[in-house]
């Protein structure tokens, strides 16, 4: 058997999935909290695992440079990546929203400014609209952007709701619901379907 690379961001999913393979009995050798190392393989080698940045576990895995990747639903929408989503692993359940100001006022007719993490998510779901906008990028404190004017409204991750609350800002509308999910190469799946398959399985095996 060929082994499978799998991607993982570190954090909070990445933590719970490799949780998750420890308990179907697959262990990293050398893997810990304070390490630098990037690269790790199970006792047998059939999985190497590598640390990424969560944005770019899509694009290994749409390149192939890994087999699997586990990441937020945020990440693949953003990335736009051409890969297979197989499986809901139900972690850091959250969703996005538009959220703004409570008085907010804005006419439909007029290019509103949508500051964000993720340009390409708010570009396709107003496009859909038939709203016109402009997105200014940022890299964090998103809920800012409306307080100070930099922005007309957000397009974010509501998880809890306290972020936007304590800021005196309000959901406008609901987007799409996130969590982490595993992704698939397409080739992988046809040339490595005995391999892919096992690893999904293994961990379906070990989730309620
Ligand atoms: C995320 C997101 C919101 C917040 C939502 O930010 O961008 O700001 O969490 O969570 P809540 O609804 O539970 O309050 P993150 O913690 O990643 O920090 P950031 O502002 O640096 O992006």
């Amino acid at each position: 058997m060929e082994h499978i690379t799998l991607a993982l961001a570190k954090g909070r999913p990445a933590n719970s999935t490799i949780k998750l393979l420890e308990t179907t009995g697959e262990y990293f050798t050398d893997l810990h909290e304070d390490t630098r190392k990037l690269v790790f393989y199970n006792a047998n080698k059939t999985i190497k695992l590598i640390f990424v940045k969560a944005l770019d576990v899509p694009t290994y895995v749409e390149k192939g440079a890994a087999d699997i990747g586990i990441v937020g639903r945020d990440n693949i929408l953003e990335s736009q990546a051409d890969v297979y989503e197989l499986l809901d692993l139900k972690i850091g359940q959250c969703k996005f929203a538009v959220a703004g100001k409570p008085d907010h006022n804005f006419s439909d007719t007029q290019k509103l400014t949508i500051a964000t993490k993720y340009p390409n998510v708010a570009k396709k779901h107003f496009k859909k609209k038939g709203q016109p906008i402009e997105t200014v990028k940022l890299n964090g404190s998103v809920e800012l952007a409306p307080i100070i004017g930099l922005a007309d409204y957000i397009v974010d991750i509501v998880e809890t709701g306290s972020t936007l609350k304590e800021n005196g800002l309000i959901v406008i509308e609901d987007m799409d619901l996130i969590s982490t999910r595993l992704i698939v190469n397409k080739a992988s799946f046809a040339t490595k379907s005995e391999e892919v398959g096992q690893f999904i399985n293994q961990l379906k095996s070990v989730m309620e």
